[in-house]
């Protein structure tokens, strides 16, 4: 009995990767940052990622340079937080990470991840179920189409 079901649900996840396969039109971006690679939270996370049919296309563990870091978050520039979040994004290795799923996977991902603030973010998101602080919310990912791109385009230009 127990046989049959596990069967049944490999079916199941086979068709729906096959579906979306056919229906894969979007990349997104995500770094797992210092405080989730020093945790050891990085499979974790990618695997709430690949259980929501998210692909992994790729994921690379660098140690950011301070002018990668800078471009990424330029929109940031001159607000309090700014400085604190470069140095740290540069304090210790990140996953860098593209995902690949349907229309607006950003949005897909951003919902899994939680809001900004780790202490408001919902249970069962990853900011939300690691998190306690926002300065250590464990996880970058693109809030637009148009960042992702932009995102995408900074640490994997072969892709953009
Ligand atoms: O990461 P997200 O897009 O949710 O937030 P953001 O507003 O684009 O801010 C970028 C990052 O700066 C956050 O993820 C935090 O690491 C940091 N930040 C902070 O430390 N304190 C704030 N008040 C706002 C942002
Ligand atoms: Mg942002």
């Amino acid at each position: 009995m127990r046989r049959s079901c596990t069967s049944l649900r490999a079916i199941w996840t086979r068709a729906a990767r096959g579906l979306l396969d056919c229906i894969v039109v979007d990349r997104t971006l995500v770094i797992i940052k210092p405080d989730g690679v020093e945790r050891g939270l990085v499979g974790e996370i990618l695997a709430r990622f690949e259980r929501k049919l998210l692909t992994i296309e790729l994921a690379e563990m660098r140690h950011l340079e301070r002018a990668v870091v800078e471009r990424h978050y330029s929109e940031h520039v001159g607000k309090p937080f700014y400085e604190p979040t470069v140095e740290f994004m540069t304090s210790g290795p990140v996953m860098v990470v593209v995902l690949k799923g349907p229309l607006d996977t950003w949005k897909i991902v951003r919902s899994l991840v939680g809001v900004t603030n780790a202490a408001d973010a919902a249970a069962g998101t990853i900011r939300g179920d690691f998190g306690i602080v926002t300065s250590r919310n464990l996880v970058h990912a693109s809030d637009s189409a148009e960042s992702a791109l932009r995102e995408i385009g900074i640490f994997f230009p072969h892709l953009a």
